[in-house]
């Protein structure tokens, strides 16, 4: 294998590939999104009002779902949306420990225990046989609900989860924070469960100028709380029916969101063509491994049978992966880690009484996966450069 300075050569460091360019989604949308953000200005509806609405109109309408409630961030919506289901003090919610802190932080902001169940192998999502197997013991046994993550825009196995759900009278959340218009069996998520919550932090696919998230459902008992809980818990001014909080969405998210939400779809379909593109490149630099474990090679990312991925990441594995990316790094071509470290061995998460080894699969993927550059604007070359450096650390 070559060291990192035998090949840090000019050339290579002239060609580099960003891990994100936003810029390159921001030329071309510049005049429109420069129109939308001064229409604001001249309504000075900067806090939830009409340009938020419209928003939250026509993104119902593309996912397919009664009610979108745009709010200020995807942890919020996680909250708002585990409150809004009346999932409280009490209560248990099973999740991954391999996501973002988030999706444990925003349960225990709920007042609620934070159950962690292993994830599979094969998709890095939350495995429905593992969750099952917690519902059957200790603390699992008094769970409420299941909050499972679409990691990296691929749904979860849906219909097991809505099997378990049924069969065990549990309320079902998606985190759906990474996986804007991603199916399932052509559902959307966001439209699976009881709630759903978006982030559309800026680095999305689709992404706000700014924080901003929303809390999606199909029942109006849930929207209704959802509502009141995101604006202090007022349903009438300055009556506080409960502990709401400020978790509203501006009017400057809202218009910059009701641009963006016309052209995801093409984004979408353009990251699903990178990730068939980065397969193909993997397969013809015959680095390719079955998986789920890597040996010599890099394990592809997969999308499941009846799911439709969008691709937030392209998420490759491979054994000797921290010393890869310092090789990439050198060469100008960006890449990620998601997750260094999984939730149940967070310093602030000690409290949930976890530790070292109780999730394995959760643990090994920490320290395997790599996140390729992927965004709908990433061109072909820079596609072609990133397996190249791959293929050689690897040769
Ligand atoms: C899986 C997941 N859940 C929740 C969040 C929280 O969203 P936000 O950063 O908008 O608060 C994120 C964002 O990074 C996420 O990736």
């Amino acid at each position: 294998m070559l060291e990192r300075s035998e090949t840090e050569t000019s050339e290579s460091v002239r060609t580099p590939v960003p891990m994100l360019d936003l810029k390159r989604q921001y030329e071309p949308l510049c005049e429109e999104l420069e129109e939308a953000l001064g229409r604001v200005l001249e309504t000075q509806q900067f806090i939830l009002g009409e340009h938020v609405r419209e928003f939250e109109l026509s993104a119902a309408e593309q996912l397919g779902v009664k009610h979108a409630l745009g709010c200020s961030s995807g942890t919020d919506a996680l909250w708002l949306a585990l409150a809004g289901s009346g999932i409280g003090a009490g209560h248990g919610v099973v999740t991954t420990p391999f996501s973002f802190f988030a999706s444990v932080s925003s349960i225990l902001r709920a007042g609620v225990t934070a159950v962690l169940a292993d994830i599979d192998p094969a998709t890095l999502n939350l495995s429905p046989a593992a969750v099952e197997k917690v519902l059957e013991i200790g603390r699992g046994a008094r769970a409420r609900a299941i909050l499972p993550v679409h990691l990296y825009g691929q749904c979860v196995e849906w219909s097991e989860f809505a099997r378990i759900g049924r069969e065990r009278g549990l309320t079902l959340i998606e985190d759906a924070a990474q996986a804007w218009g991603a199916e399932w069996h052509g559902v959307k998520v966001g439209a699976l469960g009881d709630a759903a919550a978006f982030s559309f932090y800026p680095t999305k696919n689709l992404s706000a100028a700014g924080d901003a998230g929303m809390v999606t459902t199909n029942r109006e008992d849930v929207a209704e709380r959802v509502k009141m809980l995101r604006q202090q818990g007022m349903r009438r001014r300055y009556y506080h029916d409960e502990m709401g909080w400020n978790a509203r969405m501006d009017g400057f998210q809202g218009a910059v969101l009701s641009v963006k939400l016309k052209y995801i779809g093409k984004w979408n379909e353009a990251r699903r063509a990178l990730a068939a593109g980065y397969d193909e490149l993997f397969q013809k630099a015959g680095v390719a491994e079955p998986g789920p474990y890597p040996v010599h090679g890099v394990v592809l990312p997969r999308e499941v049978a009846g799911a439709k991925h969008v691709w937030h990441q392209y998420v490759i594995r491979v054994a000797r992966r921290d010393a890869l990316r310092e090789f990439m790094a050198a060469r100008g071509i960006g890449s990620e880690i998601y997750y260094p470290v999984p939730l149940h061995m967070q310093e602030a998460l000690k409290g949930l009484g976890y530790g070292e080894g109780d999730f394995p699969e959760a643990e090994r993927a920490a320290r395997e996966v790599l996140a390729l550059p992927i965004f709908p604007e990433l061109r072909e070359d820079e596609q072609e450069t990133v397996v190249e450096a791959v293929a050689e650390y690897l040769s």
